[in-house]
């Protein structure tokens, strides 16, 4: 009995951070950006990430996207230590498994808003017609089902934040990691991509790890990091 929940628990632990190391050389000097961290999110959590600027947030969130590899330590993501796999292997599990928002949206400038959104299908065998349904599909789902054809310029900065939530929830990804997302925008867009995140956690059960500034922002989540100097306090 008791095995059989201690394996369970473990089975719900959708990513995890075994003494990792993130150094950085530049010009031959080495700096240590995170400290041996350690860290578990089970499948569902809702995990805000604080601490003061420089203290090491987008370095982890870049090792927990599988965007950077750590110095030393082990990721594992659903079980699997992502440094056995190969490099296709993990551009799909990342595809697959992870969506990324970022604070500066990171929107093609000259493309429109539906074109954004597909974009991560591009290599994908979806054929294009179908490409376009799901994007449609996507930016229905944050609201913007009238701006399908309008570029970045020609929408706000919480309109641009959605189009870039749409694409990342294109492969159906379990984790939403999301750098700073309000960042940029005024706190009542801030209030809308907040409420948008709760009800993909809550109503779709999609794990959320973002970074936040503001502390009442990391109070709504389910769990709150600090990070501080590169440790995980
Ligand atoms: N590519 C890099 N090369 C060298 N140093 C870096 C690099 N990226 C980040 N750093 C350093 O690592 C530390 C943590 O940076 P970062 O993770 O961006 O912090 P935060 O997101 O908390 O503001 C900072 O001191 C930063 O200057
Ligand atoms: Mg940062």
């Amino acid at each position: 009995m008791t095995k059989l929940s201690s394996n369970k628990n473990n089975s719900e632990i959708i990513l995890e951070l075994k003494d990792v190391v993130k150094s950085y050389n530049s010009g031959g000097t080495v700096f240590t950006a995170i400290k041996g961290a350690n860290l578990q999110i089970k499948k569902g959590e809702f995990v805000s990430i604080t601490g003061p600027s420089g203290s090491g947030k987008s370095t982890l969130m870049h090792i927990i996207g599988l965007l950077d590899n750590p110095t030393s330590g082990q990721v594992l993501l659903e079980g699997k230590d992502i440094s056995k796999l190969q490099e296709h292997q993990l551009a799909n599990l990342r595809n697959k498994t992870l969506g990324f928002v970022f604070q500066q949206f990171n929107l093609l400038p000259k493309t429109s808003a539906l074109e954004n959104v597909t974009l991560p299908l591009i290599y994908s065998d979806i054929p294009s017609s179908k490409r376009n349904d799901l994007g449609i599909e996507m930016l229905t789902k944050v609201n913007l089902l009238d701006k399908l054809k309008n570029t970045p310029a020609q929408l706000s900065g919480g309109q641009q934040q959605r189009v870039a939530i749409a694409r990342a929830l294109i492969n159906n990804p379990k984790i939403i990691l999301a750098d700073e997302p309000t960042g940029n925008l005024d706190s009542k867009s801030g209030d809308e991509i907040m409420e948008f995140f709760h009800h993909l956690n809550k109503d779709e059960g999609r794990t959320i790890v973002f970074v936040t500034h503001d502390p009442d922002l990391a109070k709504q989540a389910t769990r709150m990091i600090v990070i501080k100097d590169g440790r995980i306090c």
